[in-house]
């Protein structure tokens, strides 16, 4: 259906609020999409597509070759003033960094659903987030702590000294346009880091309104904008930075397949990584499960964000005791979903964010189409007027034909709203089903008996690095730390001691006596 005059300013109306409560120009042809200290860019062009509407909300210049090499540069640069700031400086800056994020919360939210095209709650909850790792970060800035450790020498003491590491990369994802740099961010700030930002090409308008939050604090406080410097760009301008000397740790959030190339190319020249890669996520239903909760945590799990967090619940393992009154709750709850403009109260199922998000869901329709498997619910897209304009699709339930979790079909990650689904007899088996994919990011299980948490959380229970009881596989908090262990590639972020990987660490022993004696009592004289 061709889009009247009418309709169309209507939808430039509904995206100019959003953005020009941001400070981003809605009428200038092209925006500026590198910030070290300056904003430019030459580079190519990337355009932010409304996933809601299909209308292109921004066209922005990306970074040069040379832009990009003179970022990093004065992002080192950066570095080696910051560095000298007391910790606690560095906290009050990000403090400000906070009160500022604050005051614009709502606004960045609705940016957040207006070109990720997640729904608003979770939007404002995005940069609730960003909030909350700040205010983590500005305690840490007075506790980042190092250790004394006791010599065996006489008049001897050894330090464990943490000192900041350098450039930080944060090479982040379109999913969370937002909180994953901000995670980042404020512990690579306290930790006297300078961090260059190389956000999703598709999610250029967050990363844009971002910076300027930032770099307005760090501006006002007289300390160059190149601390929290930005790169926007393609795959060329992401492999420049992972390929770069100058830049100590990547931190990259994406998939196993390019979250390998980053893992072995940064490896190669012997820099540090943080990788958050696929999730793969399981959630068990026990007899004694309060289905009263557990339905709606995997329905959240599976649909939230239209299927495309890391930790979206994607496996449903259901004890044959409860399975089909848990689906048939599950599907009721489905039936119930309309799709909706992600800005709207009330809305709870918004666009995917892209075309390529999209070929992902339809692929795994196909698959599971192709494989037998029995499909509950959903499958396919909204084709109706407005919906067809956006990438809306109707989230799937289904029961795969295969039991084994080796098969593909168990042991991929897509990521769309598709929720596979088994039937169990013992718990046991249903850890090994959990186990026995190769991501290991999010899990969940639903049970009032502490027998079966005791063996969920212990040796040989679920080996993931978020392992919950009678709580989803997603909206985890900011206050322990976040990521996931095998192929999700074992990186830590946000909370807990994730903040030991953004410092290098020295052994120093200190001589305060008049002899100089070796370690393991060596002599050395003739
Ligand atoms: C991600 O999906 O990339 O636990 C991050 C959660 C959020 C963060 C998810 N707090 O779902």
């Amino acid at each position: 259906m061709p889009v009247s005059r009418s309709q169309s300013s209507l939808r430039r109306g509904r995206a100019s609020a959003v953005l020009s409560a941001l400070d981003i120009p809605t009428t200038s042809a092209e925006l500026d999409g590198v910030y070290d200290g300056a904003w430019k860019g030459s580079g190519d062009i990337l355009e932010s597509i409304c996933p809601t509407t299909g209308e292109v909300l921004a066209r922005v210049r990306s970074a040069s070759p040379s832009e990009l090499h003179a970022a990093i540069e004065k992002a080192r640069e950066a570095y080696k003033d910051f560095r000298l700031l007391p910790a606690p400086r560095r906290g009050e800056l990000v403090r400000q960094i906070r009160e500022a994020l604050a005051a614009k919360r709502d606004e960045l939210g609705a940016l957040v659903s207006l070109e990720m095209g997640k729904i608003r709650t979770e939007g404002v909850g995005e940069v609730q987030e960003f909030i909350d790792i700040a205010d983590y970060a500005v305690g840490l800035s007075r506790m980042m702590n190092g250790r004394v450790v006791a010599s065996e020498r006489p008049g001897h003491s050894i330090l464990e000294v943490p000192n900041p590491l350098g450039v930080i990369a944060v090479l982040s994802a379109f999913n969370f346009p937002v909180a994953v740099y901000g995670w980042n961010l404020c512990i690579s700030m306290a930790a006297g880091n300078a961090t260059i930002w190389k956000p999703s090409p598709s999610t250029p308008l967050c990363a844009i309104a971002v910076t300027k939050i930032v770099s307005g604090v760090l501006e006002r406080n007289g300390i160059s904008g190149a601390v929290a410097g930005l790169v926007t760009g393609g795959k060329d301008v992401g492999e420049a930075v992972v390929e770069s000397a100058d830049v100590d740790m990547v931190s990259f959030t994406g998939s196993e397949a390019v979250g390998r190339k980053v893992g072995k190319s940064v490896q190669s020249r012997f820099g540090k990584t943080l990788l958050e890669l696929g999730g793969n996520n399981a959630a068990i239903i026990m007899p004694d499960a309060d289905l009263s909760l557990a339905v709606p945590a995997v329905f959240f799990g599976s649909v939230g964000t239209a299927g495309q967090r890391c930790t979206s619940t994607r496996r449903l393992y259901l004890h044959k005791s409860i399975a089909s009154e848990f689906l048939s709750r599950l599907q009721s709850l489905h039936a119930s979903l309309k799709p909706g403009d992600p800005l709207e109260a009330g809305t709870l199922l918004g666009p995917m964010h892209n075309a390529q998000a999209l070929s992902i869901y339809d692929a795994a329709i196909a698959q599971l189409k192709s494989s037998d498997a029995e499909v509950l619910t959903g499958g396919g897209r909204f084709t109706d007027a407005p919906y067809d304009k956006g990438y809306f699709v109707r989230p799937a339930i289904a029961l795969p034909k295969t039991l084994d979790p080796r098969d593909e079909i168990w042991s991929q990650e897509r990521f769309a709203p598709v929720l596979y689904t088994a039937v169990f007899d013992e718990l046991e088996q249903a850890i090994e089903w959990n186990n026995a994919v190769p991501q290991g990011l999010s899990s969940s299980l639903w049970t009032r008996d502490l027998r079966n948490v005791g063996k969920w959380i212990g040796p040989a229970g679920s080996d993931a690095g978020i392992v919950n009881v009678n709580v989803g596989t997603s909206g985890a908090e900011i206050g322990a730390a976040f990521g996931g262990n095998k192929s999700t590639g074992w990186g830590r972020e946000s909370g807990g001691d994730a903040w030991k990987q953004y410092v290098r660490w020295s052994a120093c022993t200190i001589n305060f006596s008049d002899e100089a004696p070796l370690a393991q009592g060596v002599s050395f004289v003739s």
